[in-house]
């Protein structure tokens, strides 16, 4: 239908006679002469309508925004002083010659180019939104990535294999969801939390290098970076360690950022432990172009008068840690009173302070503060030499339960290197946290959970503290972060059936339980199954790191609300009667007496 895109006309068109299709994504009558800027998928172009095409014109006269026209017409040079440098077709404009309508539209809910519109009416009319310049750009990101990493993949000789959707409940710790059986009368197939299990099993029947782009499915709560269907890069190999899989992940996350965007990457990027991760940045995903630093004071405080640090300090699992804000002397009184705020998000129940206005005196004349009269001058003394803070800097303090002060410092720390520059590096800073504890303790369960899977591997040497102290026990896991964004995570895998067995026990897994669940996977360890190992990206947050996106919705093409629904289709929806008794289900009432029972 059509001889060229829109998008594509320039100077080196000049004088040609072209076809061009799309939608009329602004028209202006300038009394005498239209013009109407028409869109495709490339861009737009100006075609000028005179009066004296009388055919042309009068159809032009009937075009509103967004309908769909064919237009054959000549290219030819701006007059001077039109010309727009902004667009990449700003040079030229094209005469017409014929207008087709081949399609009206009814007014649009908004205008392409309005930015307030609620990300609800967005959704809800995604085939409009979908049509926005930021909108086609990501979801071209998003295919150029998935496209690049193929392509890399294949290179390194992995191969892809597609795994079932309709499947059992996978191991990654949130809640499924499930699909009833009409053949089955009251059985379930789960949807894969992520493609585990059926990897491992591939690894087990000798594919060696196995990758796919996987849907996955996880009902939690939601986030920014949180969908409850999105997708996995997910790779698995067989014969590898740790530095392997790492090895083959940052090569092939460095070139996709060169070859999409352009942006060189470290040669090798940082790797740090969990722990170190936790002690320094509060955080096992921190952003690390925010040059701030927690520094431990635990010890310092444990004597001091200022009883909120001495009974964080002597507390099991307490902690007492400083946040130095370089220059934060100048911070108001309001700002940091909005600090404060900000920190009982997390739990924190203050945000003790001190300004270093001289620190040669130790004590209220040179260190501002209501605490300082509350901690002698050797625990002063060891604030200033251990954060080495210099006259003008501010001190921030969290003393709490350890999981309290670290998260609220840790955000703390972020949301202050973003709120002024000069505290903030890099463009990029990927790195990987290492040495990821086997276990987290539920204290409300009294148990041990997994804190990656039940099948990651227990770092060599690591093995006996499964039944002595599971707690301190290592694992062979590891997580890509970039910017402050989880992008990736994975881990060697336990190939062998005993020692399989020993981690369910210490997480408190029967015999039978996993034979229950995993029993498929057990089996197949027991025959063959070599050393392997491997990891899984999310594409979608990949995608929003590169299109700099405020959140993972706006690289899917239809994703789902904070809520879990889709808004242009209404799902999820109710379903007719027939089809639930066929299922063999029942809905229960949903009055609020009944959910207190559930
Ligand atoms: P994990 O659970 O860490 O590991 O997931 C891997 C990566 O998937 C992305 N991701 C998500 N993205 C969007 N929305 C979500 N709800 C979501 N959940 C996870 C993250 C994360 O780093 N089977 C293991 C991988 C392995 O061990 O090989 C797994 O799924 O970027
Ligand atoms: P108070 O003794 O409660 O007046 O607190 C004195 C200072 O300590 C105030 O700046 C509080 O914000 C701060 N503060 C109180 N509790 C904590 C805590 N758990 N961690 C850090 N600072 C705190």
């Amino acid at each position: 239908m059509r001889t060229h895109y829109c998008g594509e006309l320039n100077k080196s068109h000049l004088g040609q006679d072209v076809t061009l299709c799309g939608w009329a994504h602004r028209r202006r009558d300038h009394g005498g002469v239209i013009f109407v800027d028409l869109r495709d998928r490339m861009g737009l172009a100006q075609i000028v309508i005179d009066p004296d095409t009388v055919e042309a014109f009068k159809a032009a006269e009937s075009i509103r925004n967004e309908f769909v026209l064919k237009v054959i017409c000549k290219v030819r040079l701006r007059p001077e002083g039109t010309i727009n440098k902004n667009l990449p077709t700003g040079e030229v404009e094209m005469l017409a010659s014929e207008i087709k309508i081949l399609n009206t539209s009814l007014t649009p809910p908004f205008m392409l180019d309005d930015d307030s519109i609620t990300e609800s009416i967005r959704l809800e009319h995604r085939f409009i939104d979908l049509r926005r310049d930021e909108m086609q750009n990501n979801l071209k990101l998003r295919y150029d990535i998935s496209k690049n990493i193929r392509q890399f993949l294949d290179k390194e000789q992995f191969i892809e294999i597609e795994t079932p959707i309709l499947t059992r409940s996978t191991p990654e710790g949130a809640r499924d969801y499930l699909v009833p059986s009409r053949v089955h009368q009251g059985e379930f197939f789960a949807l894969p939390q992520s493609p585990q299990l059926f990897k491992q099993i591939l690894m087990v029947s000798g594919f060696d290098k196995y990758f796919q782009i996987a849907k996955c499915f996880r009902d939690e709560d939601l986030r920014a970076d949180r969908q409850p269907e999105f997708t996995q890069i997910d790779i698995e190999a067989s014969f590898v360690n740790e530095s392997d899989i790492m090895t083959i992940s940052e090569n092939m996350i460095r070139e996709m950022f060169f070859k999409v965007m352009k942006i060189d990457l470290p040669k090798t990027f940082n790797s740090i432990t969990y722990h170190e991760a936790i002690e320094r940045y509060g955080s096992d995903k921190p952003d690390l172009r925010v040059t701030l630093e927690l520094v431990d004071m635990t010890e310092v405080m444990k004597d001091v008068d200022f009883k909120v640090f001495s009974s964080a300090a002597n507390m099991k699992n307490g902690r007492v840690a400083a946040l130095k804000i370089p220059g934060g002397g100048e911070l108001s009184r309001s700002e940091i009173d909005a600090y404060t705020e900000f920190v009982k998000i997390y739990g924190a129940k203050g945000l003790a302070y001190i300004k270093i206005n001289n620190k040669d005196h130790l004590n209220e004349e040179g260190l501002q503060s209501p605490i300082v009269k509350n901690i002698h001058e050797k625990a002063l003394a060891s604030i200033i030499e251990l954060t080495a803070a210099e006259n003008g800097d501010l001190v921030f303090f969290g003393a709490d339960k350890k999981k309290v002060v670290n998260e609220a410092l840790g955000a703390l720390r972020e949301k202050i290197g973003h709120e002024k520059k000069h505290l903030t590096g890099e463009e990029w800073a990927p790195l990987w946290i290492i040495d990821f504890p086997m276990f987290e303790h539920d204290d409300e369960a009294n148990r041990w959970n997994a804190l990656h899977h039940p099948f990651t591997a227990p770092k060599d040497g690591h093995e006996n503290l499964l039944d002595s102290d599971p707690g301190s026990c290592l694992s062979k896991a590891y997580d890509m972060v970039i910017n402050g964004w989880e992008v990736g995570g994975g881990s060697i895998r336990i190939h062998q059936q005993s020692l399989q067995s020993r981690v369910f026990k210490a997480l408190n897994i029967s015999d039978g339980e996993a034979k229950e669940k995993f029993g498929f996977l057990l089996d197949a360890l027991q025959y063959g199954a070599p050393p392997h190992g491997g990891l899984a990206f999310g594409l979608d947050r990949l995608a929003t790191l590169l299109a700099g996106a405020d959140s993972i919705r706006d690289v899917i093409a239809f994703p789902k609300t904070q809520k879990a629904q889709c808004l242009l289709t209404q799902a999820p929806n109710h379903v007719d009667e027939k089809q639930l008794r066929e299922l063999h289900i029942k809905v229960r009432s949903t009055s609020k007496s009944e959910n207190k029972d559930d």
